[in-house]
C-alpha cells in the first residue's frame, strides 16, 4: 500500500498526518499535525496542496481547533468553530474546496445543534472522515468516466501534480491515465515541469514512476515543440475553482497549454470533483487568484536566479476560458461541450 497523502490518526484526540510533500522527491516524510495553525501552516506552505487535499486538510484542522473546546459551553464551541473556520479559509485563496469542505463542517456542526460539546466534536471528525471516503469513491469514478478520452498508443501531457498526493486516493487527472493504464493502454505521459515550484518534475513525475506509467519530463516552455512533432494526442490537467460558465482556474500556466493545445487540434480534458465547482460566480474573471512570494521565482530552491531589485510578479494560478476545454470530467460523468446549461445540468443530477 503506497502512503496515504493524508490521514487521521487515532480518535478524537488524535492527529492528522500529511506527506510533506516539500522534501519530495527526494524523501517520504510523513508529519503529524495536531493544532490547528499547524493545518494552517502546512496548507500555506504546500506541505499539503492541490484542491481536493486542501479541503481535506481543512476538514480534519476544524477538529484539531475546536476539540480544546470540548469542555466548555455550546456556545463557547461554536464560537471557537467560527474562528476556526474563518482562519483556514484564509490560508490559501483560490481552491474552493477549501471553502467548500468548510461549509460541510459548518452544515454539520449545525445539525448537531443542541448535543453536547464532545457529541459535537465528535460529529466533526465523522464529517471529516465522511468527506474523506467521498473523495476516495471520487477518485475511483473519475478515473472511469474519463481514462475511455485517452486513445490506446497515445501521448498525453499534463501540468502541475493532480495525482494521489492531491487526494484520499488516486487523483484527478493522473485518475485517468493510471485507470487506461491499468487496463492494458498504451500511453507514454509528457510531464510538464511546472515552474515556479516543480509539482511536475517534484510530484507528478515521482507518482508515474512510482506506478511504472512511461513518462517523460519537460521543461514548461517545450509544451509546443512537443506537440508540433505529434507527440501528445491530450492533455488532461485538474482544477482549483470551476466558474458556472466552465472558465477553469488551475496552476498557473495552464491557459498557455490550453491555446497550444488548441494550436494544435489537441483535446484539454479538465478532472475535478463537483466540490471544485463554484456556481456563485459567473465566469472565471471573479475567481481570486492568489499571489505568492517572490522568492519562489527569484530564489528557487534557495539559489538565486534573479539579481536584487528586479521586479517580480508571481501569480500561483491562471483561468482558461471555457472554449479551450474540451471537456470535464467529475465523478458523475463527462460534461461536453463545456457551457453553462450542460454545467447545471451534471450538477443537478
Ligand atoms: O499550488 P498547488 O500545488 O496547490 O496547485 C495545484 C494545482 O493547481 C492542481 O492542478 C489543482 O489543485 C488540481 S488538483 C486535483
Amino acid at each position: 500500500m503506497p502512503t496515504p497523502t493524508l490521514h487521521w490518526s487515532g480518535d478524537v484526540n488524535g492527529s492528522l498526518v500529511i506527506i510533506d510533500q516539500t522534501r519530495l522527491p527526494g524523501e517520504l516524510v510523513e508529519i503529524e499535525l495536531t493544532d490547528v495553525d499547524q493545518v494552517w501552516h502546512a496548507i500555506r506552505t504546500l506541505q499539503v496542496r492541490g484542491a481536493p487535499a486542501i479541503g481535506l486538510s481543512a476538514a480534519y484542522g476544524v477538529v484539531l481547533g475546536v476539540r480544546g473546546a470540548a469542555g466548555g459551553s455550546e456556545a463557547e464551541l461554536r464560537t471557537r468553530l467560527s474562528e476556526v473556520t474563518v482562519h483556514l479559509a484564509a490560508s490559501r485563496p483560490t481552491a474552493v474546496n477549501l471553502a467548500w469542505a468548510l461549509k460541510r463542517m459548518q452544515q454539520a456542526a449545525d445539525q448537531l445543534a443542541g448535543r453536547t460539546p464532545p457529541e459535537i466534536v465528535a460529529g466533526l471528525l465523522a464529517e471529516a472522515h465522511a468527506i474523506y471516503e467521498e473523495d476516495r469513491a471520487m477518485c475511483r469514478a473519475i478515473g472511469r468516466h474519463g481514462a475511455p478520452l485517452l486513445a490506446d498508443n497515445s501521448g498525453v501531457l499534463t501540468h502541475c501534480n493532480a495525482g494521489a498526493l492531491v487526494t484520499a486516493d488516486y487523483g484527478t487527472a493522473l485518475a485517468l491515465i493510471f485507470v487506461a493504464h491499468e487496463s492494458g493502454k498504451r500511453l507514454h505521459v509528457y510531464v510538464d515541469e511546472t515552474r515556479p515550484l516543480l509539482q511536475g518534475a517534484r510530484l507528478t513525475a515521482w507518482e508515474l514512476v512510482q506506478r511504472g506509467v512511461p513518462a517523460t519530463l519537460i521543461c514548461d516552455s517545450m509544451a509546443a515543440q512537443v506537440m508540433r512533432e505529434g507527440r501528445v494526442q491530450a492533455v488532461v490537467v485538474g482544477a482549483d475553482r470551476i466558474a458556472a460558465n466552465g472558465d477553469v482556474a488551475n496552476k498557473i500556466g495552464t491557459y498557455q497549454v490550453a491555446l497550444v493545445a488548441a494550436a494544435h487540434g489537441v483535446p484539454l480534458y479538465v478532472a475535478a470533483p463537483t466540490s471544485t465547482f463554484d456556481l456563485s460566480l459567473t465566469t472565471g474573471d471573479a475567481i481570486p487568484i492568489e499571489q505568492r512570494d517572490r522568492s519562489e521565482i527569484t530564489h528557487g530552491f534557495g539559489r538565486a536566479t534573479a539579481p536584487e531589485g528586479v521586479g517580480v510578479y508571481n501569480p500561483a494560478f491562471d483561468v482558461t476560458p471555457a472554449r479551450l476545454v474540451s471537456a470535464i470530467i467529475c465523478e458523475r460523468g463527462v460534461i461536453q461541450p463545456v457551457n453553462a446549461e450542460r454545467i447545471a445540468a451534471m450538477l443537478a443530477k
